[in-house]
């Protein structure tokens, strides 16, 4: 029985490979939905800022990312949720999620959390729908104007799932007058790829105050913007002006004419075999990411960027008297977040002639005698330490507008301790620490990765890679630390821990942000 399933599947696939393009039906086309992301949006607590575990931006040049017509999307569609197995309830769900990552990529919560999502009648108006519960779970507060609702189960199970949250909806008649008033955001999931003539009311008349909205609210569209032609785009001028597009699955032809700052795309589901058969050139994800940037990164003043910190208060009667403690805290605090690579912090160090420099290294350790780092003793921070042993070590954990600086008199550790570590470290990197004269210079590359090859054929026996004699450990014992918390207006916390002479007891103290 699985069998003939089987090869019923694979004729049903195959014929849709080697078929000509379907006709276009004429009924609503589910429109082409993206995989999402999967970034994880951590808040950790209700007011930290959320989370997003992408480092690096996502971007993709917008010539090399395929347009499709309204005949290719409704085509694609079709074979999905045919021959392909995708089901409507899927299909919405991951665009859904796809706008609303899109959304948290650009728009924090905490500047950006209300949110109006207007849903159309068809499956723009679901992915709306979707978006919003999302958005929700993000730490959003979304309001939702469905004005023509559809009885199909589909869509009365979304509605209801947003009661369930106490998400509001709100008719077109008690929207207010100026919807700047009351809204960050306004998610415009009216009308998709498969609609064509004039907007009817109440949408007309919607898409008109959209229209003329100034910078604030920003206007979120999915996949096309509504009033738009599939193709043609804002062919008539005057349309809404989205600040973000997200295309699902592929652009449509009018995204070309899209000049907002932010064009993002989901659609990490499109299997191979419609990417062939439509020549669909379509951007890598990274990494586990569901969404993409595509088009040229937004042109910011870099004098005008600056974030609202809105984080827990840190008090004086709150932190611990032990600043090694309060750090441990934090740290453990970061590390449950899911920030990445806590333990990096910025060493900086000076020379005799009292010239200061900077970089990152790892903590690797750390408790009441001090914090440790692993180096080479004869890199330009070892020579720093070995003319000046003082150092300052600098921690900020960005997602959690947390910031923590220690210093005080740096000292090696001992040979013992430095090859347990060594030992402890993989083979690759105890070679690449031989390899490495650290801050001398290179004639090349090559001469590094010669070495590299030379030395692991060396010990690929499984012997012994004996430290060498330069490379090692510090460690810093503090007598002065600083946690800051950002808050909003500037006026952050900043709590200082400092040690008078010949006094074991930490004094904390309040500075001015
Ligand atoms: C996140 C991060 C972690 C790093 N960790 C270390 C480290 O633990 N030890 C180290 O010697 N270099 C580390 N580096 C490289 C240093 O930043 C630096 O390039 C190198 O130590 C040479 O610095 P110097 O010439 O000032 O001595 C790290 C770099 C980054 C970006």
């Amino acid at each position: 029985m699985r069998t003939v399933i089987r090869r019923r599947v694979t004729r049903m696939i195959s014929a849709f490979l080697f078929q000509p393009p379907l006709p276009i039906s004429p009924k609503h086309q589910y429109s082409l939905l993206p995989l999402t992301t999967t970034q994880r949006f951590l808040t950790a607590s209700h007011s930290f800022r959320t989370l997003s575990t992408k480092s690096i931006p996502n971007m993709q040049d917008s010539a090399s990312v395929s347009y499709l017509s309204q005949r290719e999307a409704a085509e694609i569609d079709e074979t999905l949720m045919g021959p392909l197995g995708f089901s409507v309830d899927q299909l919405m769900e991951l665009a859904g999620l796809s706008v609303a990552t899109s959304v948290a990529e650009v728009y924090k919560p905490s500047e950006y959390s209300r949110v109006l999502a207007i849903c159309g009648p068809g499956n723009n108006g679901g992915d709306g729908l979707v978006a919003a519960r999302h958005l929700h779970h993000f730490g959003y507060k979304p309001s939702i104007c469905y004005p023509k609702r559809t009885s199909k189960s589909l869509y009365t199970g979304l509605v209801t799932q947003l009661e369930s949250l106490s998400v509001p909806f709100v008719s077109v008649e008690d929207l207010p007058e100026d919807l700047s008033e009351d809204f960050d955001v306004i998610i415009d999931a009216i009308f998709g790829f498969s609609f064509h003539g004039a907007p009817r009311p109440p949408f007309d008349a919607i898409i008109r105050r959209l229209q003329t909205l100034q910078k604030r609210p920003v206007i979120v569209s999915v996949d096309i913007p509504s009033g738009w032609h599939v193709e043609e785009g804002d062919h008539e001028g005057g349309g809404i002006k989205p600040d973000m597009l997200v295309s699902l699955t592929a652009p449509k032809l009018c995204a070309k004419s899209f000049s907002g700052p932010h064009h993002f795309l989901g659609g990490r589901f499109v299997p191979p075999s419609v990417a062939e058969k439509y020549k669909l050139e379509l951007p890598s994800y990274p990494g586990t990411s569901m969404c993409v940037r595509i088009g040229k990164p937004p042109k910011v003043d870099i004098s005008a960027m600056r974030v609202n910190y809105v984080s827990p208060e840190l008090l004086e009667d709150q932190v611990e008297s032990d600043p090694v403690l309060q750090f441990r805290k934090w740290f453990d605090e970061a590390v449950a977040a899911g920030l990445r690579e806590t333990n990096a912090m910025a060493l900086s160090t000076t020379n005799k002639d009292r010239k200061p420099s900077s970089r990152m290294v790892l903590l690797k350790g750390f408790d009441e005698n001090g914090f440790v780092w692993f180096t080479n003793y004869e890199s330009k921070k070892g020579s720093d330490l070995s003319e000046n042993p003082f150092a300052a070590l600098l921690f900020y954990w960005e997602d959690m507008n947390r910031q923590v600086r220690i210093e005080g008199p740096v000292e090696k550790i001992s040979e013992e301790e430095s090859e347990n570590y060594y030992h402890s470290r993989p083979r690759g990197s105890q070679i690449g620490a031989i390899v490495s004269k650290q801050s001398s210079v290179v004639p090349g590359r090559h001469v590094l990765y010669d070495e590299y090859e030379e030395l692991t054929k060396k010990y690929s026996d499984g012997s012994v890679i004996p430290k060498p004699k330069n490379w090692g450990g510090f460690r810093l014992k503090p007598n002065l630390f600083e946690f800051w918390q950002g808050q909003p207006s500037r006026l952050h916390d900043r709590l200082q821990y400092s040690l008078q002479e010949g006094n074991p007891a930490w004094i904390i103290r309040r500075l001015a942000p």
